[in-house]
């Protein structure tokens, strides 16, 4: 026959819509909510940069270095505190510290556009841990950002003011997630001691 009636045509207008035949993308391109896309690009791209000339832990030690030559105490909070030279280069911990730190970095340059991923969270609780260590101070941690900044400067070819603009953006970023889990990890310390 090939018409319908409009009995069946009753049937077929309350039926479910169908499924679409693609499912949807399940992983949609996310957006930063601090950068715009163009400065994800640019961030991820002149990461790349550094990544392709240095390895991670090299390019972690530079920045320890700048930092403990901006601020040689905060050289005491380390556990490789009394190490100096091809000593401190070699040190176990100088090592590990300096490779843990750029992980976190460029983890955290992955996730920049996918503000639901959990790496929040492990952020608020890397700073929470923190909290143990009494150099996490606001002062110190502007020490570290401007040592990131200053060897970034050294190592980036293609380094101009936007792209630095946009890493200091970022950065302040990561280390305020930190600070967050630090500071309430700091309240519920001083909330547990009795008046
Ligand atoms: C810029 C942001 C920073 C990042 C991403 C960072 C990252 C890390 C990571 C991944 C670790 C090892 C994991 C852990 O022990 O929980 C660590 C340990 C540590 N951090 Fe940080 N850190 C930062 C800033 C600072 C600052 C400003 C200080 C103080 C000057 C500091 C002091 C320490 C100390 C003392 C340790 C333990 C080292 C050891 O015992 O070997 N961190 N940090």
């Amino acid at each position: 026959m090939g018409c319908s009636s409009s009995a069946e045509v009753k049937v077929l207008s309350n039926a479910p819509t169908p499924l679409p035949v693609e499912p949807p993308p399940t992983k949609p391109k996310g957006h930063s909510t601090f950068l715009t896309d163009e400065e994800v690009e640019i961030l991820k791209a002149s990461w790349n940069d550094l990544n392709d000339d240095s390895d991670l832990s090299s390019i972690g030690k530079r920045v320890f270095l700048q930092a403990f030559e901006m601020r040689p105490e905060m050289k005491k909070i380390f556990p490789f505190d009394n190490c100096w030279g091809d000593k401190l280069l070699q040190h176990p911990k100088f090592q590990a510290h300096a490779q843990s730190f750029m992980v976190i970095i460029e983890n955290s340059v992955e996730q920049v556009d996918n503000e639901s991923s959990d790496f929040s969270d492990s952020l608020t609780l890397l700073g929470q841990s923190h909290s143990d260590r009494i150099g996490f101070t606001r002062e110190n941690v502007q020490v570290f950002l401007k040592a990131i900044l200053a060897v970034w400067h050294d190592l980036l070819k293609s380094s101009d003011d936007r792209t630095e603009k946009i890493w200091s953006k970022f950065l302040a970023h990561v280390v305020q997630i930190m600070r967050n889990g630090y500071e309430d990890a700091i309240d519920e310390t001083t909330s547990k001691i009795p008046d």
